[in-house]
């Protein structure tokens, strides 16, 4: 799914994320809290998430708020992912610039390192958000343009629903 994020001039800012899970508290992503979207987020955590099928001509647009899902969500969701993983997210340099590709494998073994002793490290940085959702938007598509374009918006507890316009 696309994750779109505003920064703090207001510039968009969107990227591709796994969807770990979709539960009552929203659609569910993981990521480092220090990285660019992390810290967009922090400061202003409105976002959209994109999703496209293509074999199936379907679109699902989510505006929403994200939340943090706490340590123990976190943690958990840390702990399951692979150790290459764990070992990359614990660098905490996420698009950051790197200089010299050379920098990379000396400070991912000794993430391993780290691993080795503490199987169960756990970044602090990494964190489980839900995306609750404000609006949602199911677009289905139509070979002849007449696409079918469904809009939930919530107010509340409430949803009310709109056709639009394809
Ligand atoms: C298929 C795919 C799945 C990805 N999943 C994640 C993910 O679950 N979490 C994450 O932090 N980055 C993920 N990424 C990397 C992000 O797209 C992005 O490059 C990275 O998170 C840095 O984003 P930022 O600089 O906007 O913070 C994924 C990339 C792709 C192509």
């Amino acid at each position: 799914m696309t994750l779109s994020t505003v920064d703090e001039s207001g510039r968009p800012d969107a990227r591709v994320l796994l969807l770990k899970d979709v539960d009552a508290s929203g659609w569910h992503f993981a990521t480092s809290k220090g990285s660019p979207k992390g810290v967009q987020i922090a400061a202003n955590s409105h976002v959209a998430l994109t999703f496209y099928w293509q074999p199936l001509a379907r679109q699902v647009r989510i505006r929403g708020i994200a939340k943090d899902m706490g340590a123990n969500l976190s943690g958990a969701d840390f702990r399951a992912r692979s150790i290459s993983a764990r070992a990359i997210a614990l660098l905490e340099r996420q698009s950051d610039e790197l200089t010299s590709e050379g920098e990379l494998g000396p400070a991912l073994g000794r993430q391993f390192e780290r691993l080795a002793i503490d199987q169960d490290l756990v970044s602090p940085s990494w964190t489980v958000f839900a995306v609750q959702p404000n609006e949602i938007e199911f677009w289905q598509g139509h070979e002849e343009r007449r696409h079918t374009r469904l809009r939930y918006t919530r107010d509340g507890a409430l949803w009310s629903r709109s056709l639009l316009w394809p």
